[in-house]
């Protein structure tokens, strides 16, 4: 049996450590949020993640290892985020990796975030066994939406993403048109369940168009002409009728677009059944139970990992490390963190 694995994450303002052994049981896990460093500032800031994911990193491991109830000597490898995401953080994190996989004598993984999102479904606590493969990933997250069929490890045909923003951007600027706290999408979500969501008719940007491309940019700016003609101060009412308006028309996008891919997912691979979410958009329960809709309506069955496993973790990162680490996959002590890792040159990285 494998021996328990590492992970490391540090690609943007999440500091997290986490051991999970050969069988994906989870040993120790632990996140920290920097949210309170970059809310005066309404966004990540690379500057202070990076010095922040410096000061508490080696914390975190410590802590994390003394929870597992482990050494470093007893572990089978360690798996470190190195992109894509802030380079600073990646930096902190990679290098880590790197020196106690050098102090330790065990092998380096340089884990791809996406590619760590989208094997979370691999966890056996999730599906029985683990999602088996081929399965299509919907990834919504803050950086990226994407929809993705992941055929294996390593192994990832993108079907469609989004052609400007990604959707927990769209949430994010459009919680700060309504003057809510960063980040946005949990304050959206907060208001929109006071609004009524038919209150205004916004647009449902590519919705029935070919494909599964996602676009938001239009819905953006809808929503900021609507709030520019109610006048420079709404009211907690109104800030609900355009929050849970525009949550909806995000909701029907979604699911017009999942339907879109899980039908090109059955079209190149007929025996998939499973649609994976991911992303911190994947909390969103007016999300979630959209895109459950959506699953049923094309046989498909909808994962969705607990919230915490949806947002940045390190828990993703650890297990993508078992995952390659039992086939004898590592990576040399010579690769280095980089800020863009498109998912579809993985399968070179890993050849
Ligand atoms: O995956 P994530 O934690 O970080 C990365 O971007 O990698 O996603 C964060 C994004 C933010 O844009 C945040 O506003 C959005 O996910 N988000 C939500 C909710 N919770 C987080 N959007 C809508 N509803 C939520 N409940
Ligand atoms: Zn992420």
């Amino acid at each position: 049996m494998m021996k328990p694995v590492l992970g490391i994450e540090t690609s943007c303002d999440e500091t997290a450590a986490a051991v999970v052994d050969g069988d994906g049981r989870i040993l120790a896990e632990a996140v920290l949020s920097q949210l309170g460093e970059h809310a005066p500032f309404g966004g990540v800031v690379p500057e202070i993640a990076a010095r922040t994911h410096l000061r508490h990193l080696s914390e975190q491991v410590r802590h994390t290892m003394a929870a597992a109830g482990i050494g470093f000597t007893d572990l089978g490898g360690v798996a470190a985020t190195s992109g894509p995401g802030l380079i600073g953080g990646l930096i902190v994190g990679c290098q880590f990796g790197k020196g106690v996989a050098i102090a330790s004598h065990i092998p380096f993984v340089a884990v791809n975030h996406l590619e760590a999102h989208a094997l979370t479904a691999r966890l056996p606590g999730l599906v029985k066994g683990g999602a088996p493969f081929p399965y299509l990933l919907f990834l919504l997250s803050g950086g990226h939406s994407q929809c993705i069929a992941v055929t294996g490890i390593g192994q990832h045909v993108r079907l469609g993403g989004t052609v400007d923003d990604a959707a927990g951007e769209a949430f994010d600027k459009v919680a700060k048109l309504l003057g809510l706290d960063w980040p946005g999408g949990p304050a959206l979500e907060k208001i929109a369940s006071e609004g009524d969501p038919t209150s205004h008719p916004f647009p449902r940007p590519m919705a029935r168009r070919p494909g599964c491309d996602l676009s938001f940019s239009g819905l953006k700016t809808a929503v900021a002409q609507t709030v520019l003609r109610i006048g420079p101060e709404l009211t907690r009412e109104q800030r609900a009728d355009v929050a849970a308006s525009f949550q909806q028309a995000v909701v029907e996008v979604l699911a017009d677009r999942a339907r879109h891919a899980m039908d090109m997912m059955q079209g190149r691979f007929p025996r998939a059944n499973l649609l994976v979410v991911a992303g911190g958009v994947a909390s969103n329960a007016a999300v979630r139970a959209g895109l459950a809709d959506a699953a049923m309506s094309r046989g498909f069955r909808l994962v969705a990992p607990p919230v915490r496993l949806c947002s940045d973790n390190a828990v993703m990162v650890a297990w993508t490390g078992v995952e390659r680490l039992r086939r004898g996959w590592s990576d040399s002590l010579d690769v280095n963190a980089r800020p863009r890792w498109p998912l579809d040159i993985l399968e070179a990285v890993a050849g």
